[in-house]
């Protein structure tokens, strides 16, 4: 499949760098793509799945994962049969979370979330229940974040949600053009505080 690649391999080395550590170095070699200098909180993480129905969910998609602080809680509430598909664009952040999370459910894609539909595609899925957002919208290149919003809506299901957790109030201005209805909220327990929208496709 061109443009990302797909990745299920587990067992190797676990990174020595530690989280944190790596979280941190990446944002310093590539401070624009990665968009924040540490992990979000808990309170973050509850608020943003907060509208998710586990028990409908056969395949959740997560861009942007980092060193997995929101994948670890996705896969402890999916059920048994279900699949998360990560996508980021780091590759030091795929091969992570393949060193230190071995569970069979996860998919790992090095990639961009503008590639969503093909990367679905190519694992035999034609649609996501839901998909979760930590990209650093506002900072994206020109024309990837209405890529990625416009992307994203075709490849949900009806009544599936975009979920974006940002500090930037601006960022809903990218999902208004492709969702009707965008439940508005916000977690001041997180550095810093973020905006929290459940954008859902009717
Ligand atoms: C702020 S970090 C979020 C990390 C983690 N989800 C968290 O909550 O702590 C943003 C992540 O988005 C990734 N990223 C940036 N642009 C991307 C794109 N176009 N597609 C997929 N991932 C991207 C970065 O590599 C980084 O891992």
């Amino acid at each position: 499949m061109p443009g990302f690649s797909a990745d299920t391999a587990v067992g190797r080395r676990p990174a020595a760098i530690g989280p944190l550590g790596l979280f941190f170095r990446e944002f310093v070699r590539h401070p624009v793509m990665v968009g924040s200098i540490i992990p979000s909180s808990r309170a973050c993480i509850d608020r943003t799945l907060k509208a998710v129905d586990w028990a409908a969910t056969k395949v959740f998609v997560e861009y942007g994962p980092g060193v997995g602080t929101f994948t670890r809680v996705v896969l402890e509430r999916m059920a048994p049969d279900a699949t998360l598909v990560v996508i980021d664009t780091n590759k030091s952040f795929i091969d992570y979370l393949g060193q230190t999370i071995h569970d069979s459910r996860l998919q790992r894609c090095h990639g961009s979330a503008a590639e969503v539909g093909s990367i679905l595609a190519g694992l035999g899925f034609d649609h996501a229940d839901y998909i979760l957002s930590g990209l650093p919208f506002s900072t994206l290149p020109l024309g990837v974040g209405d890529a990625i919003a416009r992307e994203t809506h075709a490849a949900l299901r009806p009544g599936g949600a975009f979920l974006v957790y940002q500090f930037n109030p601006r960022v809903r201005n990218f999902l208004v053009p492709h969702f009707l209805r965008i439940d508005d909220d916000m977690e001041w327990m997180n550095v810093p505080p973020c905006k929290i929208w459940t954008a859902w496709k009717d």
